[in-house]
């Protein structure tokens, strides 16, 4: 973990009681320091009992509450500028970023979309596709509110390989339509739109068969003959179209966001496609946008063939140069700190412009610096660190998912390159027949670890996964 943990700034945070020192309550946490930081000297011989000295820290922010701190720490801090607390990067997972770079196309190309779907011209939902961490999730949610500023209704589901998609579509269409009810002049539209909803919500398999307490949580009666047929391509087209109808009375539009789109179970990715194709005709306003890994595209047209006039796929990569930089120092700039050229081409070296390591890269380097400027010397010692997260975060804790078998099954793809490797020379590495390794290998893409780029082609869902497996032991 970051070196530097503690700072004067959360004390305050928490409340500090005693005016101009930190609080007896704050525990004295060791800091190993780092190579370039003097030694600390004491504040204050702590006058009491239950006061304590503060903690090595090197940057506080300007407060009056810690000016008197502040000045003896002066000599040992020689910077304000690089705070730990002030570190704006954001490595997690659908994380907004401190600042999102490299998206404009994206966010035009959906600007265009809401415009067109609310003036009832014809428009292809999106689909945005990519490896893990390239900031799909982030996007999507950066969509959702765009469509909520124009006053859409809005809703999102995350889809699970074990589930089906019938309760969480109609708990998000639910939350779009208590966004748009307040603003709706004929209530009994909403509450005969409630009632189809509800309806639909409770012909799920699972409650029919008593197995399941759920319940929609709609306060109406449930309609009836709307929606609740049981064949979830019917009951999906009606229940699209009837909140596309509600929309089309406020002259604003839906959006339904589904993410990690590639999990909706095969019988389910027809139905939507269907869903969305009846849509796409009667030119409803209300919009389907996907999110997935790369072969997400295969698997809507393995199940309707029409899937790839029926969506506008945006591949989401890495970014470029530029972006990635921007990624980096706009959030820095906004805290007063700056970076080298030097640092920067160190930081794009080890981030490969992916979006989470660019992110992991700069919280890492920003906890290490001692000061502004950060220097391609700060990314040195900072590297390690971060990759060290990685190792444990981002990487292991997938790898840790899969079994002995599958695990050899990616060393042998690590083995190959980093690009997508053919599943014949695979199984050649293995000493194996390629028909004997299918279960591994399809448990490896049920699991979204590795994906089937092409026919005969396998590649890892996570920039630098081969790197990482080479890296260790066998
Ligand atoms: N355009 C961007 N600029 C800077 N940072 C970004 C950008 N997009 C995403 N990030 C950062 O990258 C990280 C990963 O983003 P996100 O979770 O959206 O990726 P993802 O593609 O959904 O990954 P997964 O497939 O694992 O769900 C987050 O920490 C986020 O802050
Ligand atoms: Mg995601």
């Amino acid at each position: 973990m970051a070196v530097f943990t503690m700072s004067a700034a959360p004390v305050a945070a928490a409340g500090a009681p005693v005016a101009g020192v930190p609080v007896a309550s704050d525990p004295v946490v060791p800091s190993p320091a780092p190579p370039d930081v003097a030694p600390v000297v004491p504040v204050q011989a702590p006058p009491a009992a239950g006061w304590c000295v503060p903690r090595p820290r090197r940057a506080t922010r300007p407060s009056a509450l810690y000016g008197n701190l502040r000045r003896p720490l002066y000599p040992v801090i020689k910077s304000e500028s690089v705070d730990p607390v002030r570190n704006p990067y954001a490595p997690g997972a659908g994380q907004r970023p401190p600042e999102l770079a490299g998206r404009d196309r994206e966010l035009q190309q959906f600007e265009i979309v809401l415009e067109r779907v609310a003036r009832g011209r014809p428009e292809r939902s999106m689909v945005l596709t990519g490896l893990r961490g390239v900031g799909k999730t982030v996007l999507l949610n950066t969509f959702k509110s765009m469509a909520m500023q124009r006053l859409w209704g809005t809703g999102k589901i995350e889809a699970r390989p074990d589930q089906s998609i019938r309760r969480p579509v109609a708990a998000a269409l639910h939350m779009a339509i208590r966004e748009l009810a307040p603003r709706h002049r004929a209530p009994e539209r909403i509450e005969e739109f409630l009632g189809v909803l509800k309806a639909f919500a409770m012909r799920d398999p699972a409650a029919a068969k008593g197995t399941s307490h759920w319940s929609p949580g709609i306060d109406v009666p449930a309609a009836r003959g709307r929606a609740d047929s049981g064949d979830l391509e019917i009951d999906l087209t009606e229940l699209f179209v009837d909140a596309a109808s509600v929309a089309t009375d406020l002259g604003v539009g839906i959006a339904l966001f589904i993410d990690e789109m590639q999990d909706v179970q095969a019988p389910d990715v027809s139905a939507l496609c269907a869903a969305c194709h009846e849509l796409s005709q009667n030119g409803g306003p209300l919009i389907v946008v996907g999110a997935g890994l790369p072969h997400l595209p295969s698997v809507l047209s393995a199940s309707k063939s029409y899937s790839e006039r029926l969506f506008r796929y945006a591949r989401i990569d890495r970014l470029d140069r530029e972006a990635a930089d921007q990624a980096l120092i706009a959030p820095a700039a906004r805290e007063g700190v700056e970076f080298t050229p030097d640092a920067l081409d160190a930081l794009y070296e080890a981030a490969d412009g992916y979006p989470y390591f660019v992110q992991a890269y700069g919280k890492v380097a920003w906890d290490f610096a001692p000061r502004s400027p950060i220097t391609a010397d700060d990314i040195k010692v900072a590297a390690p660190e971060a990759e060290e997260e990685l190792a444990v975060g981002f990487f292991g804790s997938r790898y840790e998912r899969a079994t002995p078998a599958e695990r050899d099954y990616m060393r042998a793809m690590a083995q190959l390159g980093d690009d997508p490797v053919p599943t014949a020379e695979v199984a050649e590495v293995l000493g194996r027949k390629p028909s004997s390794l299918s279960p591994a290998r399809d448990s490896l893409i049920k699991k979204g670890l590795i994906y089937s780029a092409e026919r005969g082609l396998i590649g890892f869902t996570v920039p630098h996964f081969g790197r990482f497996l080479r890296a260790q032991p066998v």
